[in-house]
């Protein structure tokens, strides 16, 4: 160790969050970005040598950079540096599934399982910059690997422990993971996940040289000589100290998959200095964090809000969390609140379909708890409807907590627009203001920018920390992705407008991603999936509205030549999409289509198909595109002989 550990960071808990301080920083953040940035990476974070630049980004290059040359360790921040004083504080309140098994993980404990989690990564041959997939289902293990790997320096990929053996096999080769970290099963719901049986499919496509199995089930599971290693009997003499590897601050810290509007899923990549900011200052201040509360964000490790509100922003910020291993409706619907009085969650974050499958178990799950401890309840993943809103706020939280509605993107890294506490105004279903240092513009299709009220594309015109670097090994698709279609702008894929009084409302995708039950889908992997089955010649997907899940996947599919339609076939198509990806992205409804509704350069014409389906054959608009005009008639004509039958 060559430098010296900044310890002089100031309290991040110095200024309180109202209207007139939310302005004057925003407007700082705004005119002065760089000194605005190195003031609060001096207070959230702890440096080991300090950065020669802020911020050296270009958005007509898709350069993405911050805090060069700057040296930190992730682990360090979210683990090490709270022992002074947090040693013994509850770091992780873990509860099993149906909330049968529980753990207190102080941070004391925190430290050692990590330390002890980074040691054996470092005897199987694991080191700085290699790629490490996790494939694990809610337990403190997850939190400990993510931890592990930060604390040596290896980049860790973690993949929803809901995709099948096949999306997990391509993010391992498309990562270049050469090693894997999984359990013998999840159990959510009461039901078991075969995790080990997943990965051991997997690998028949990819190839790795060690995978670290832990026991979570206790079911018995074969282990393949000399890959598969127990975690608990490998640990058993591993110290429980670590020194920490020093980090460059653009040094990656995870590669995330997710999906796009075409092609395969993207990993996108974020790094130690800029992200783990990001991803503090956003707890900090989006959902009014204070020492004193416990917070629990229900979203998976899978997926960026249990990454960066799950575990490295809390953390960061020396905050207690909660971790359920289950799912959040079953078998109880009650159980979800009784966890929330038995902790005394102040903080509580969760989705939007979570609220609303909730909701639909009626008000008397609410009467076994008395939930007087919440004060802030938050939101993610898509638009909240006025009545989901009104139930979370009136009856959830008594009509007495904030509802913070953020939106943000797997490649935002944390929260960009939200209502923050005891800032500006309360509106069901809007996502309000800019975080600092944010600045949204709404253009139109030539890149204008429209009039307030006005629809139109969001874009955001200045860099953030917590911005994605690079999609992993395709830094082309990276620049053509997000800078392309608005020279200067980084473009988000969501419509949206500002109201008069200046608050910003999302609209939702205007690419061919769609968001079913919170997962970000794209339409193109489900219909590849679809056109494997060999009865299948061109298949067509769209998102329609749904009352949980906020969107269903339906999907059209024609037929080969002399292929006749038979009902099986929708089982037959389903079953291959839950191979090719996982249940998650199954068509809810599959349709055969006469001929898919096409331009003349070839590219489906999906708001057809989405107006047919919810019926509104008034809003179908312009066809004068369509390449063969007779398919409207035919198309709409097959769908009503459908529901007829
Ligand atoms: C949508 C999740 C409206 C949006 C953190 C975005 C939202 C996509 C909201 C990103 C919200 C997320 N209101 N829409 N509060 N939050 N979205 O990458 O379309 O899984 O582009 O990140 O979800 O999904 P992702």
């Amino acid at each position: 160790m060559t430098g010296t550990i900044q310890k002089n960071h100031a309290s991040i808990f110095g200024t309180t969050l109202n209207q007139e301080t939310y302005q004057h920083l925003y407007q700082q953040s705004i005119e002065q970005p760089e000194l605005f940035w190195a003031q609060q990476a001096e207070r959230f974070i702890t440096w080991f040598k300090t950065w020669h630049a802020v911020n050296a980004s270009d958005f007509n290059k898709g350069e993405i950079k911050w805090f060069q040359n700057a040296k930190l360790n992730v682990c360090y921040n979210c683990v090490d540096r709270h022992l002074p004083v947090k040693a013994l504080q509850p770091a992780i309140f873990w509860e099993g599934d149906n909330a049968n098994r529980r753990q207190t993980i102080t941070y004391q404990m925190l430290y050692e399982r990590v330390c002890r989690f980074a040691n054996v990564l470092k005897s199987l041959g694991i080191s700085k910059g290699d790629r490490v997939c996790l494939y694990l289902p809610m337990i403190p293990e997850a939190v400990i690997a993510m931890l592990a790997c930060a604390r040596i320096g290896a980049i860790h990929s973690v993949v929803f422990a809901g995709f099948s053996p096949h999306a997990l096999a391509e993010r391992i080769t498309d990562a270049g993971c050469k090693y894997v970290i999984t359990a013998d099963e999840a159990i959510r719901g009461a039901k078991s996940v075969p995790l080990k049986k997943n990965v051991d499919e997997a690998l028949l496509q990819a190839k790795v040289r060690k995978v670290i199995v832990i026991k979570n089930s206790g079911a018995s599971i074969p282990m393949l000589l000399p890959r598969d290693v127990w975690y608990h009997e490998i640990s058993r003499q591993a110290s429980l100290e670590c020194e920490p590897e020093w980090m460059d601050a653009e040094d990656p810290l995870f590669i995330l998959y997710t999906s796009g509007s075409t092609g395969k899923p993207k990993g996108v990549v974020h790094t130690s200095g800029g992200y783990l900011l990001y991803a503090a200052m956003t707890h900090r201040f989006a959902f009014d964090y204070q020492p004193q509360d416990v917070y629990w964000c229900t979203a998976d490790i899978g997926w960026i809000t249990g990454h960066s509100y799950g575990v490295y922003g809390p953390l960061a910020n020396a905050a207690t969390t909660v971790m359920y291993e289950g799912v959040l409706t079953a078998p109880d619907p009650s159980l979800v609140w009784k966890i929330v009085d038995r902790y005394q969650i102040s903080i509580f974050y969760t989705a939007p379909t979570a609220i609303r499958s909730l909701m639909a178990f009626g008000d008397s799950p609410l009467s076994k708890s008395k939930r007087d401890s919440l004060r802030i309840l938050g939101t993610v993943g898509e638009p909240i409807n006025p009545e989901a809103w009104r139930w979370y706020h009136d009856k959830v939280g008594h009509g007495k907590c904030w509802i913070v509605d953020t939106w943000w993107q797997t490649e935002t890294g944390g929260v960009m627009l939200a209502p923050f506490p005891k800032v500006g105004n309360q509106k069901p279903g809007a996502a309000c203001l800019p975080f600092f240092g944010i600045k949204p513009i709404i253009v139109d299709e030539q890149g204008k920018e429209v009039e307030k009220t006005q629809k139109g594309f969001l874009t955001i015109s200045q860099s953030w920390p917590g911005q994605v670097r690079t999609i992993y090994g395709n830094p082309v698709r990276f620049f053509k992705g997000y800078f392309v279609q608005y020279p200067g702008k980084y473009f988000t894929g969501d419509g949206a407008y500002q109201d008069q009084e200046g608050d910003y409302w999302i609209t939702g995708r205007v690419d061919d991603v769609i968001n079913v039950a919170g997962h970000r889908l794209g339409t193109a992997e489900i219909e590849s999936a679809l056109v494997l089955h060999p009865a299948v010649a061109e298949a067509a997907v769209i998102g329609i509205p749904h009352a949980v899940k906020g969107e269903s996947v339906y999907a059209f599919v024609t037929l080969v030549e002399k292929q006749i339609w038979q009902d099986s076939l929708v089982g037959e198509l389903q079953k291959e999409v839950a191979n090719m990806i996982g249940k998650l992205a199954v068509p809810e409804n599959i349709e055969c289509a006469p001929k898919l509704p096409k331009t003349r350069s070839g590219k489906i014409m999906r708001r057809i198909l989405r107006c047919i389906v919810t019926g509104e054959l008034d809003k179908i608009g312009d066809v004068s595109t369509l390449a063969e005009p007779e398919v409207l008639e035919q198309l709409i004509s097959a769908h009503q002989a459908k529901i007829k039958s």
